[in-house]
């Protein structure tokens, strides 16, 4: 008889899964910074995507606004590069045509009058071909501009309190969301004071993702896991963001920033969220956000001694040399961190964050290490060696999917124990492209479906929570220098092996235990 091939499984997609999504209603959707990396990379693929995938309604418009003096046509050409870079759809000619017509742009300084009046013209005009005066204004700019944009906006009546539905004035705004909770708490109140909260969309592009938002269909979704999600049966769970890139070129971006601002604070705490949450009690927006809200307010915060013990930051060996960035830099490229949650469900679970810049391969995961069976049937001392406990890890990417490792017998006369994996692979059980974070979180702002972007309490929590590392960081020296290609600073390794835990390896190489 054949054999199933190993790890593999067979996705069958019982009806269909997805969810069939409406058309969002037609809208204006200005784009401040729309020549900036930002727009290049994520935003003009995705708008491209859409429009290609049929999800835009007739009289859909695209404004750009950014200083530089361009015609309709010179930034097009401008976004093209990007779409031809880093679109899953390359640009076709007659697409392209198409999505050039629905393009404007509005060159000027941010804080001039003078653009925010050529804006309105241009937001007339767009109301004139259909956009039933809806419009999404996404402000793909530094955070040190989105003051001036909204009181600009406000002053022009570009936007306005109470207009959350159609016709409809939204703001879209990028992380970093602040820079400490301080920060955080002002901009929340300027942004409050123009407009209410369900008008504002905070994007965190990690919700976009389709294996982030699996996290919830899988644990809701199957009886047999939930049962298992808690400190009864879950030893400590690893949560990891590694990347083989480096800076990219944003080094001054970056030196101010640093990794626990750009992802930790962020994309991290919100899978966190996902994966500790309790059961909401349905999927609308307010009842998944009140209950990561919840869980994010039962994490232990640390105090400032717990820094030394519970973090430890890195840097590779050359980002001191990139552009942009001090000689003596000691802004952190890596950093790990152990969470605990103070709540029924996780009392004395350990959560290990890590993520880091440069590191050995790329590698976005929630790995669950499930607690150990008792050994007394296993007298072999080899199979006691052998009997390691289950781990689930849901790989958010690369290599989208979910695997189990668990222990079966080696065939033989002997009670020979060996670990196995099952795989489920997205690509290979469902059979459809993925799409990018950016197209559902902007289709999602258009039908004015907030599930997926970050509430103000949430933000201000995942402040308070990254804040006592940043002050004992950013007051003492002291970030240890790893090398290039590696799974990173060895002090990460000593603070997870101190609970008598360790990482997943991210190269063969490493020593896993
Ligand atoms: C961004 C960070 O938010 O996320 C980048 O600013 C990081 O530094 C990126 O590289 C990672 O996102 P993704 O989707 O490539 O994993």
């Amino acid at each position: 008889m054949d054999q199933p091939a190993p790890s593999a499984v067979v996705g069958e997609i019982v009806g269909d899964l997805q969810i069939k999504r409406r058309r969002p209603p037609p809208c204006a959707i200005v784009i401040f910074g729309v020549t900036g990396d930002l727009t290049g990379r994520k935003l003009a693929p995705a708008l491209y995507n859409v429009m290609v995938d049929g999800l835009l309604t007739e009289g859909t418009r695209i404004i750009g606004v950014s200083r530089p003096q361009l015609s309709v046509q010179e930034l097009a050409s401008k976004l093209h590069d990007g779409v031809e870079q880093h679109s899953r759809q390359k640009p076709q000619p007659e697409l392209w045509k198409k999505f050039v017509g629905m393009l404007d742009y509005v060159s000027g300084e941010l804080h001039d009058d003078a653009t925010y009046t050529a804006l309105a013209k241009k937001l007339d005009d767009a109301k004139a071909k259909g956009t039933r005066g809806n419009v999404l204004f996404y402000l793909a700019t530094p955070p040190n501009l989105f003051a001036d944009i909204l009181k600009k906006l406000a002053q022009h009546k570009l936007i306005e309190r109470g207009r959350a539905t159609e016709p409809f004035t939204r703001v879209v705004v990028e992380k970093p969301f602040g820079r400490d909770l301080q920060s955080a708490v002002a901009l929340n109140d300027l942004i409050a004071s123009f407009i209410d909260e369900s008008q504002i969309y905070r994007i965190d592009h990690y919700l976009g993702k389709e294996t982030v938002q699996n996290i919830l269909v899988f644990r809701f979704g199957n009886s047999i896991f939930e049962p298992l999600w808690n400190r009864n049966q879950i030893e400590f769970v690893e949560i990891t963001a590694a990347e083989e890139i480096g800076i990219e070129g944003r080094g001054t971006f970056y030196e101010s920033t640093g990794v626990v601002r750009d992802v930790i604070q962020n994309h991290l705490l919100q899978v966190l969220s996902l994966v500790t949450m309790e059961i909401p009690a349905s999927f609308s927006a307010d009842d998944i956000r009140n209950e990561k809200a919840q869980v994010l307010r039962s994490v232990r915060p640390f105090s400032l001694v717990d820094v030394a013990t519970e973090a430890v930051r890195g840097q590779y060996r050359g980002y001191r040399e990139e552009e942009g960035v001090a000689k003596t830099s000691e802004t952190p490229t890596y950093a790990a961190m152990r969470f605990m949650i103070d709540n029924w469900r996780w009392q004395g679970v350990p959560f290990y964050m890590r993520a880091g810049k440069k590191l050995a391969r790329r590698c976005t995961e929630v790995a669950i290490h499930f607690k150990a069976v008792p050994l007394v049937l296993f007298k072999e001392e080899e199979a006691r060696r052998s009997l390691q406990p289950a781990v689930l890890v849901l790989r958010i990417q690369p290599m989208e999917g979910i695997s189990l490792r668990f222990v079966a017998k080696v065939p033989g006369e002997a009670i020979n124990v060996g670990n196995v994996h099952m795989t489920m692979n997205y690509a290979d059980a469902f059979k459809r492209p993925i799409a990018e974070a950016y197209e559902r979180l902007l289709l999602d702002c258009m039908r004015g479906d907030a599930t997926l972007f970050n509430r103000r309490d949430a933000v201000d929590r995942q402040w308070e929570l990254i804040d006592p590392i940043l002050r004992v960081w950013e007051a003492t020296p002291g970030v240890e220098l790893y090398e290039p290609g590696t799974e990173g600073p060895a002090s990460a390794e000593e603070m997870i092996r101190r609970d008598g835990h360790c990482w997943r390896p991210l190269s063969d190489t490493a020593p896993g235990c």
